[in-house]
C-alpha cells in the first residue's frame, strides 16, 4: 500500500442549506485538523458554496476544497450545468466523480470517463467512486466493480494517473448504520482486488501508488479498524462530514493510523 498518504474526504452532498452554515462548518473542520501531521483533508461543498469556502481557505496545505461533480463539455446549451472551468474558477482543487447518487440519476459509465479524463488532465485531485449495489454469493459484483473501474478509466493513460484516487463505496453500505458498513477485512480484500486491476492494466509501480479510499456509513466507531486492517489510504465520509466534531475525531484517527 501507499506508504505515508492519508487522505480524509467530507462530501456534503446537497448540504448544508445556507452560506453561512457552511462556512460554520469549514471553520470548525480547518479548526480541529490544524495539527494532524500526515494526513491531507478534502473538503466538498456544494458547488453555490466553492467560491466563498475557497476565500476562506488560502495558504491551506493540509486542507483542499473541491467539487463533487461537473459537466462534461466546456460550453454550449446545456441548460443548468457547470463545466470544470466554471467549477474551478472558485479554487477548488479536488473533484468527485462517478458517486453513486449521480450514477442513480442517469450518469454512464461513459461520461463518466470523459470527466475523469478531464479532471485528470487539468491536474485535479480526481476521487473516482465505485461499488456495487448488491453481493451475490457467486462474485458477480466482482464483475460488476471491475468494469466500473475499468470503464470509468478508459481514456485515461499512465501519465496520467498521478492525481487519481479511487473511493470504493458499496452502494448498499451508503447512509446506513455503522454496524452495517464493509467490515474492515472485506475492505482488506477488496483493496488487494482493486489494485490488482490497476496493475493488469498499468503495472505494479502505478497499482502500488495508487491511494484507494474507504466510503459508506464511516463513523467514530468504525475508522480505526478500516484505516488500520482495511489496507485503505483513508476515508470518505459522508453525513459525518456535516459535523465537524465528528469529521475532526474521523480526520484524527486517520491521521494516527
Ligand atoms: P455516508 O455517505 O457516509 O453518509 O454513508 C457516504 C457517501 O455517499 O459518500
Amino acid at each position: 500500500m501507499v506508504k505515508n498518504i492519508k487522505i480524509v474526504v467530507g462530501n456534503w452532498k446537497m448540504n448544508p442549506v445556507d452560506l453561512v452554515a457552511a462556512k460554520e462548518i469549514y471553520r470548525a473542520v480547518k479548526k480541529g485538523i490544524r495539527d494532524l501531521k500526515k494526513s491531507v483533508v478534502f473538503v466538498l461543498p456544494p458547488a453555490i458554496f466553492l467560491k466563498d469556502i475557497c476565500l476562506l481557505n488560502k495558504n491551506e496545505k493540509r486542507l483542499l476544497i473541491g467539487a463533487q461533480d461537473f459537466f462534461a463539455e466546456s460550453e454550449g446549451a446545456f441548460t443548468g450545468q457547470l463545466s470544470l472551468k466554471m467549477e474551478m474558477s472558485s479554487g477548488g482543487t479536488v473533484v468527485l466523480l462517478g458517486h453513486s447518487e449521480k450514477r442513480k440519476l442517469g450518469e454512464t459509465d461513459e461520461q463518466i470517463a470523459q470527466k475523469v479524463f478531464l479532471a485528470l488532465k487539468n491536474k485535479l485531485k480526481t476521487i473516482l467512486c465505485v461499488g456495487e449495489m448488491t453481493r451475490d454469493e457467486h462474485g458477480e459484483y466482482l464483475n460488476f466493480l471491475k468494469n466500473q473501474i475499468i470503464n470509468g478509466l478508459m481514456k485515461v493513460n499512465r501519465s496520467l494517473l498521478s492525481d487519481l484516487i479511487i473511493a470504493y463505496e458499496p452502494v448498499w453500505a451508503i447512509g446506513q448504520k455503522e454496524t452495517q458498513a464493509l467490515s474492515a477485512t472485506e475492505m482488506h480484500e477488496m483493496a488487494i482486488f482493486i489494485r490488482k486491476i490497476i496493475s493488469d492494466k498499468y503495472g505494479r509501480a502505478q497499482a502500488d501508488s495508487l491511494p484507494i479510499l474507504y466510503g459508506g456509513s464511516v463513523g467514530i466507531n468504525n475508522a480505526e479498524s478500516i484505516m488500520k486492517e482495511g489496507g485503505v489510504n483513508g476515508l470518505l465520509v459522508g453525513r459525518e462530514s456535516l459535523h465537524p466534531e465528528t469529521f475532526v475525531t474521523i480526520s484524527q484517527i486517520v491521521d494516527r493510523s
